[in-house]
């Protein structure tokens, strides 16, 4: 059985003190730190890129996911693997070369997964299943921390389920997007393997706390 990840998304902590909120979460127990990666075009928002993920990298022993929500993918790749991420996603919507992308991805030794829309059907992915080491559903639309989790991403879970029990493949499900303490027991049982949480962890005032809830509701 795959261990249950939780993935502090740094999109909405303090980025005027955001190594400190890295190692606060960190102490606390989270799994993976989650690096939103967004480019004012296939995404309305701008975040950060590789320099400032391999800052990330040198302060913190954890993995870094890098979810890339930018055109153009296949030109930062490298980058972002030279800084230090152990996990990259890249976006089934945008990425026309996917399967080439993924395969670029993995040839550096990083995990590869594909990331889908709230409005993308998780059947679209039959084709591309096999080949990744994770999906990312998306459980609100990109672009923003704090929104609200939309209801139907937990049946797109278990299409996914059935997706991958049929190709007899063993890929892991990420989900991303408005979980907090409401659904998070409920997306483990369902079968979310990785759990990002941008404002239900970084715009709480005891992280600790709220970081040790969520790894006991996920078991
Ligand atoms: C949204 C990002 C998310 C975001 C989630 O485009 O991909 O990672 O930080 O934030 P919350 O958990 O606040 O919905
Ligand atoms: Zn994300």
């Amino acid at each position: 059985m795959i261990k249950k990840l939780l993935c502090p998304s740094i999109l909405s902590a303090n980025f005027s003190k955001l190594f400190e909120d890295i190692k606060e979460v960190e102490s606390a127990g989270a799994d993976v730190i989650h690096c939103d990666i967004m480019d004012g075009h296939f995404v309305p928002n701008i975040t950060f890129g590789p320099d400032v993920v391999a800052k990330i990298n040198e302060i913190t022993n954890l993995p870094l996911d890098v979810h890339l929500m930018i055109e153009s993918s296949e030109k930062y790749i490298k980058n972002f693997c030279d800084a230090g991420a152990d996990y990259i996603s890249v976006h089934y919507e945008n990425n026309v070369h996917l399967n080439r992308l993924i395969n670029l991805i993995k040839s550096y030794k990083v995990k590869a997964g594909v990331a889908i829309n709230p409005a993308t059907p998780v059947n679209l992915l039959s084709e591309i299943i096999c080949d990744v080491d994770f999906v990312l559903i998306m459980s609100v639309n990109p672009g923003f921390g704090g929104q609200k989790f939309i209801p139907n991403s937990a049946n797109k879970v278990k299409q996914l389920k059935s997706l991958i029990k049929q190709n007899n493949t063993d890929c892991f499900i990420e989900m991303d997007g408005g979980i907090g303490e409401e659904n998070i027991k409920m997306l483990s049982e369902t079968g979310v393997d990785m759990f990002v949480c941008g404002a239900s962890i970084f715009k709480e005032k005891d992280k600790k706390e709220k970081i040790k809830k969520f790894k006991e509701l996920i078991g």
